[in-house]
């Protein structure tokens, strides 16, 4: 025969250890809950041994009610920090599963960049807009007026032939420069002028690795009482050692243009030869005649060169087509 009590003593040294086994093998909360109702619940194993309680004589019962005690604050105990373990494994697990990579790579939006043609136009607006002028533009289609007559380009000029253009049904035509901007900013202005005109020419020209039938022009022109050709030729270096370079040498040659009188060409010397970038004068008294200025009071200079040759000679670009033949990878080297 078993002695009781002892029996009851070995009941709960099992349940201790049985009880501290399962809940360190414990996965999840709900199984350490699990253990916990099989070992501490109202109908657990704690519970039920105590059932048996009631049968011991009087005097064993302190000891064995120690014990009791001892095993459930044992068993709540493990469980206890069991349960903290667990939760703690869970916070970590959590934490892995929702680390932002901030090394991953983003959302790709492609970037746009601005064309070649218009960055030349804007420098030069930046230059010029610097030296006190104001942005000033006109209409592509022109009147025969604006683009030649007021110009001091009459029908029968010769220069005309070196500016064929477009011409529309109305007998309108597409501005072969911009220069016709000058007219109509003269004929609705009063002296003193700076102006700056960026614009879309057109020539009936055959298509050729440095002509284009579509092209961009900037004119500029400054009209003032007692201009002469050196604020000219001061204006036009200042401009292009902004826009190429400080030391860069600059030369005037004689040339000649209708609508300016003396006139001249400007080459300025880039990677070791001379290259003809525009062309200028003083604005010939019959243009001024003709906005209603006085020569005898105003006189001015006026300069007109092309945006592509420019882009070209500043990026180096071999072919006037590649500036709009709209190829991304050639765009996106700018
Ligand atoms: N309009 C001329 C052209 O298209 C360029 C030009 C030359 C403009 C001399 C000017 C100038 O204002 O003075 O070839």
């Amino acid at each position: 025969m078993t002695n009781p009590p002892e029996s009851l003593n070995d009941q709960l040294e099992a349940l201790r250890r049985d009880a501290e086994g399962e809940v360190a093998a414990a996965q999840t909360l709900d199984e350490l809950e699990q253990f916990r109702i099989k070992f501490l619940g109202k109908k657990g194993q704690l519970s039920q041994l105590l059932g048996a309680m009631g049968k011991l004589p009087p005097e064993e019962r302190p000891l064995i009610g120690a014990l009791t005690n001892e095993v459930k604050d044992a068993i709540q105990s493990a469980l206890d920090s069991k349960k903290a373990a667990l939760q703690a494994a869970q916070i970590q697990a959590q934490l892995e599963a929702e680390t932002l990579d901030v090394t991953l790579p983003g959302v790709y939006r492609p970037q746009g960049r601005v064309h070649p043609i218009s960055g030349v136009i804007d420098r030069v607006i930046d230059i010029f807009v610097g030296l006190g002028y104001t942005v000033a533009q006109g209409p592509e289609m022109e009147t025969d007026y604006y683009n030649f007559e007021a110009l001091n380009t009459p029908a029968d000029h010769p220069a005309r032939d070196m500016q064929d253009t477009f011409y529309l049904p109305d007998g309108n035509l597409l501005r072969t420069h911009t220069s016709s901007v000058q007219i109509r900013y003269m004929s609705e202005n009063e002296p003193p002028i700076r102006i700056v005109s960026p614009g879309r020419c057109y020539r009936r020209d055959t298509v050729d690795a440095t002509h284009a039938a579509v092209f961009h022009q900037v004119e500029i022109l400054a009209i003032d009482e007692g201009l002469t050709f050196t604020d000219l030729k001061g204006t036009i270096k200042v401009f292009l050692q902004e826009m190429f370079g400080d030391d860069l040498p600059v030369r005037f040659r004689a040339s000649y243009f209708p609508f300016t009188e003396p006139s001249a060409e400007v080459d300025v010397q880039w990677r070791g030869r001379w290259l003809e970038v525009m062309g200028c004068g003083m604005v010939d008294p019959n243009v001024l005649k003709a906005v209603g200025y006085d020569p005898e009071v105003y006189t001015g200079f006026a300069a007109g060169f092309g945006a592509e040759r420019f882009a070209m000679v500043l990026h180096q670009i071999d072919d006037i087509r590649r500036l709009y033949a709209s190829d991304l990878r050639f765009l996106r080297q700018f």
